[in-house]
């Protein structure tokens, strides 16, 4: 953390993070210098996660802070994010909250900013996780992709697709989601883990060296619909620690 002076007295910055850098020897995800590039470059040739690496100015503890979240998700708006008073640097913050918001719409898409605490959990033990804690691929019926980026908090977490394993493949998951199943292998029961989302979670494998995607950076992920050319990106929330401080997600 450092502080700087200004006209109004001192005011305390977010500390600069180094540039997101992919995972050595991963050639999944294509780092892109614009906004522009982040929303026309193609999912192919394997990659499945563009990455706009950006240092971004403000202070966003500050807006996290006069939010006061104590639990859950807590939606911010543009009334409620306009309606802080804030010092310079979190003035700073607040547009580039919003305006990362109208360039996404701008675009078609309708982004989320929430502040979290933490997420719902999965209320009882089942064979195969289905919270967001879990790796896991997003999935939709037509093309589509995923937006995100984490301003403040512990960032989102991603999986190289080489260090995972759909759980459902785990041959002691699977026969355990047999059993629950009621049935044989084959295409009802499949049909069963679709609907239950089983299928889109993942396991890392011995020795995986999960991720983060890094502060700032605003993120186009690929998940998982009929006929998408390159495999999902796999990815989860980061761990709910007491303490810690909430989360400023933006996510489409
Ligand atoms: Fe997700």
């Amino acid at each position: 953390m450092c502080f700087v002076g200004n006209s109004s007295g001192l005011i305390r910055l977010t500390p600069r993070m180094p540039l997101f850098t992919s995972p050595p020897g991963y050639t999944r995800i294509k780092l892109v210098s614009s906004f522009h590039e982040l929303v026309t470059t193609p999912f192919a040739d394997g990659i499945n996660a563009l990455c706009w690496p950006r240092t971004l100015t403000g202070d966003f503890r500050e807006i996290v802070e006069q939010l006061g979240a104590s639990e859950g998700i807590m939606p911010l708006d543009e009334e409620r994010l306009n309606a802080l008073s804030l010092s310079t640097a979190g003035r700073a913050a607040r547009e580039i909250l919003l305006g990362d918001q109208r360039l996404l719409r701008e675009h078609g898409l309708s982004p989320e900013l929430n502040c979290i605490q933490s997420y719902p959990r999965d209320e009882e033990a089942a064979p195969v996780p289905i919270d967001v804690y879990s790796f896991h691929a997003d999935s939709a019926p037509v093309e589509a992709d995923t937006w995100l980026c984490t301003y403040h908090g512990p960032a989102s977490e991603s999986l190289r697709n080489d260090e995972a394993q759909r759980r459902v493949d785990v041959p002691a998951t699977r026969a355990e989601l047999l059993k629950q199943f009621g049935g044989k292998d084959g295409g009802d029961f499949r049909e069963y883990l679709s609907e239950n989302c089983y299928d889109l979670h993942y396991a890392p494998t011995p020795g995986a060296r999960p991720f983060s995607f890094g502060l700032g950076n605003l993120w186009r992920i690929a998940l998982d619909y009929p006929g998408c050319p390159v495999p999902p990106c796999l990815h989860r929330a980061p761990e709910t620690i007491p303490g810690q401080p909430p989360r400023l997600l933006l996510i489409s």
